[in-house]
């Protein structure tokens, strides 16, 4: 809707009731942009920052974005291992399992592929690695696409639960129907390790592989959910349901810990290292090992980063993959939850400030800047940064503007999106976002921010603030 059709609107509100409904519904959301759903990498919202809100009137695009972003999500769940078609080695439904993505069968020596059947396929036939080429029936098994869908239907239908100002809502039941599904369900929980993740077929295969120990990496987006819910006192995220879920995570910290897969990748130097750390610090945040979560953030950053960067901000182990734009900003974001939750688990220290051969994580996304992502054909992937330059531009400042700079000229309309709402106080948001004058302050009004902005287009134009106050309730 244009400003001059709401105006035109408005007047015939003024003049009939029956109208309002339809006019006071249509006009705050045509003021209201959301961004498409996209499923970023990694990601650990301060969980105080969350409860405390401070959601005004220039995040009023980002608030409506993350309520739109939880519905949309939640819209796919619940989700659990022991929907797959095919059942892991173990024989065990309640065992995930993803295959090695690159991974084909070499029927030569075992008969032929049309004579076999799928599983005899699988355990008979040789499997070789082609690297880069994804064999297609990876898709059958769906627990990895489920896990992320989980992931983040976790994380943003808790934020959106506190943007409610209720104990109880849709999203807050939504979490606890998903977290108990997926993980605590006697018929439908998954069992506590990644023995098939991964996994290589054949008969030399059958085990899961470290790589697979990446497939879990959600598990940062469901600690900071996990923490949102529990520390403002949600009443849908019960005692019952927290103590059952420190169980679990207690043994599967266990089975990272021990188990061959995990501390392979525990000690992998690039991103699986990083990476690594973003999953078991959110589970040690989740079984309340809070020092746990420091000393694994701390001894990221005085030993896995400083082999990671150069003097110059590059990361020599990402930059010679297929894809160095992708891998490059898929590192930076593990970098960057490794600082956010080290820096919520003990804020007297100073994770922005590490550094190797002198360069901080802000010098890692200060030379990606610079490189193209056309060089090695990648030009689907740069939306990847967005995020990254977002963070680091609220940690570190943008006192010459060339992150927001950056940013606007990419037309990606970051104001509006959910990251903005922890990317504070990075700028932006009013100047992209304001089109319907910006109501409400940026202080803790937050709540009802998608309120203000209409309320805001409302109050320009000229409405009795009496009216404008039924239709924020009703609303
Ligand atoms: C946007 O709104 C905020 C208040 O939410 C206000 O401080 C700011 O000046 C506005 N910016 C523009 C460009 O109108
Ligand atoms: C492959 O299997 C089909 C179906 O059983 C059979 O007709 C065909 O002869 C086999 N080919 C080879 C090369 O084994
Ligand atoms: C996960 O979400 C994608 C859309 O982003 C959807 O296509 C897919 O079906 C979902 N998968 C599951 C298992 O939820
Ligand atoms: C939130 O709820 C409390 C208690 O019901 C109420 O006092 C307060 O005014 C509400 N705040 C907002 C912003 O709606
Ligand atoms: C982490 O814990 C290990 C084992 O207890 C200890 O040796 C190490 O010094 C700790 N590191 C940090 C950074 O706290
Ligand atoms: C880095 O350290 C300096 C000096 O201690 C401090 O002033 C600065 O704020 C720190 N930067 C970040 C991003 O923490
Ligand atoms: C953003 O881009 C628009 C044009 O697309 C320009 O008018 C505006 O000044 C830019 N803002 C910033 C902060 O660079």
């Amino acid at each position: 809707m244009s400003p001059s059709s709401a105006v035109f609107n408005l007047s015939l509100l003024r003049a009939g009731a029956t109208l309002s409904l339809f006019i006071f519904l249509s006009i705050p959301r045509a003021a209201l942009a959301t961004n498409p759903f996209t499923g970023y990498a990694v990601d650990f919202p301060d969980p105080n920052d969350v409860i405390a809100g401070n959601f005004g009137g220039r995040f009023s695009g980002a608030v409506a974005t993350t309520v739109e972003w939880a519905k949309n999500r939640a819209a796919y769940g619940p989700w659990s291992v022991t929907n797959k078609p095919v059942v892991a080695p173990s024989g065990d439904k309640h065992d995930y399992m993803s295959w090695a993505p690159y991974q084909w069968p070499d029927c030569s020596k075992a008969g032929n592929t049309t004579a076999l059947s799928p599983s005899d396929m699988w355990k008979t036939c040789a499997y070789v690695f082609r690297d880069g080429q994804v064999n297609p029936d990876r898709e059958t098994i769906k627990d990895f696409q489920a896990f992320s869908n989980l992931s983040d239907a976790v994380l943003y239908n808790s934020i959106a639960a506190t943007l409610q100002n209720e104990s109880s809502s849709v999203y807050s039941q939504n979490v606890a129907k998903f977290i108990n599904t997926w993980f605590l369900d006697a018929d439908t929980g998954m069992n506590p390790n990644l023995n098939y993740a991964q996994m290589n077929r054949g008969p030399n295969g059958q085990n899961g592989a470290y790589t697979g120990v990446l497939d879990l990496r959600g598990f940062a987006k469901i600690a900071s959910g996990i923490l949102i819910l529990r520390k403002s006192g949600n009443t849908d995220w019960t005692a019952d349901l927290d103590a059952k879920m420190i169980a679990w995570c207690n043994k599967y910290i266990d089975w990272l810990q021990t188990s061959p897969s995990g501390k392979t990748a525990g000690s992998s130097t690039n991103n699986h290292g990083t990476i690594f750390v973003n999953q078991l610090a959110g589970l040690k945040l989740i079984v309340k090992d809070v020092a746990g979560a420091v000393n694994l953030t701390q001894t990221y950053f005085s030993s896995t980063y400083k082999g990671q960067v150069a003097a110059n901000g590059d990361q020599p182990q990402e930059a010679t993959r297929t894809h160095p734009y992708h891998y490059r900003n898929f590192n930076i974001a593990g970098m960057i939850t490794n600082a956010r939750m080290l820096t919520y688990a003990d804020p007297t220290s100073k994770p922005w400030n590490a550094s190797s051969n002198g360069a901080t994580i802000q010098t890692t996304i200060d030379f990606l800047m610079t490189t193209d992502p056309s060089v090695k054909d990648e030009q689907n992937n740069v939306a990847e940064i967005y995020p990254n330059i977002a963070a680091i531009a609220s940690v570190y400042g943008d006192p010459d503007g060339k992150y927001v700079k950056f940013l606007n000229a990419s037309g990606f309309p970051y104001a509006d999106d959910a990251t903005f709402l922890w990317d504070q106080p990075l700028a932006g948001g009013d100047l992209s976002t304001n089109t319907t004058s910006g109501g409400g302050s940026d202080g803790k009004s937050g709540k009802s921010g998608a309120i203000a902005s209409g309320l805001g287009l409302l109050a320009h134009l000229g409405l009795p603030a009496l009216f404008l106050l039924s239709v924020a309730t009703q609303l």
